[in-house]
């Protein structure tokens, strides 16, 4: 059996953990959705029923979608359904390219312990919402890179972390 491969996540949260807000993104950062599209290009995104749902391009640009969800009508056309994060995880393993889990909120919540990498953008706010990602800062993270970016309505760092 060849080794596990090691897990990225990518999100965009607030500094209240803030990412999203009845069911769309709490914000409109063009450039944070660019990141997204070229770090998850030609990779596995392993992602929820709803964050696949609004998300148009994720069976696009290589990308191979293994979505968490009890339909299993999604099925289809390249993308891959699993009732649970464990099960998705080990059809992600399975199949060639880097693994890249997009959200939403449990999704996160079950696979931020298991990360290597984190890709995450922190906007620099307090934001209203409803879906959060998990605490992150009291684990050991190694700081790859940072990246300091703003917009007309906010100031936000591309960090890319990883597990010490
Ligand atoms: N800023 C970011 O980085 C980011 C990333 C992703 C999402 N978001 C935001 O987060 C919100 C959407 O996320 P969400 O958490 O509400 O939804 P989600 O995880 O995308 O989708 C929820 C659905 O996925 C399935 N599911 C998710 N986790 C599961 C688990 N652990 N076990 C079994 N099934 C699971 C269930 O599908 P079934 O009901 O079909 O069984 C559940 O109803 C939106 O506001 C979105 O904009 C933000």
């Amino acid at each position: 059996m060849p080794p596990d491969k090691p897990l990225n996540l990518i999100a965009a949260c607030a500094e209240n953990r803030v990412m999203g807000r009845q069911g769309k993104p709490p914000w409109h950062i063009p450039e944070d959705f660019a990141w997204l599209q070229e770090k998850t290009a030609g990779t596995v995104v392993v992602l929820g029923r709803l964050t696949f749902a609004a998300w148009p391009r994720a069976r696009l640009d290589g990308r191979r979608p293994v979505v968490i969800t009890r339909d299993r009508s999604l099925a289809g056309g390249g993308v891959l359904v699993a009732d649970s994060v464990p099960s998705a995880l080990a059809i992600a393993q399975r199949l060639p390219g880097e693994i890249m889990v997009c959200g939403g909120q449990r999704v996160f919540a079950e696979t931020l312990l298991l990360a290597h990498r984190l890709y995450l953008t922190l906007v620099h706010a307090e934001i209203p919402g409803d879906a959060y990602f998990p605490e992150w800062r009291h684990l050991a993270w190694r700081e790859v890179s940072r990246r300091e970016s703003h917009d007309s309505r906010h100031r936000y760092t591309f960090f890319v972390l990883e597990r010490s």
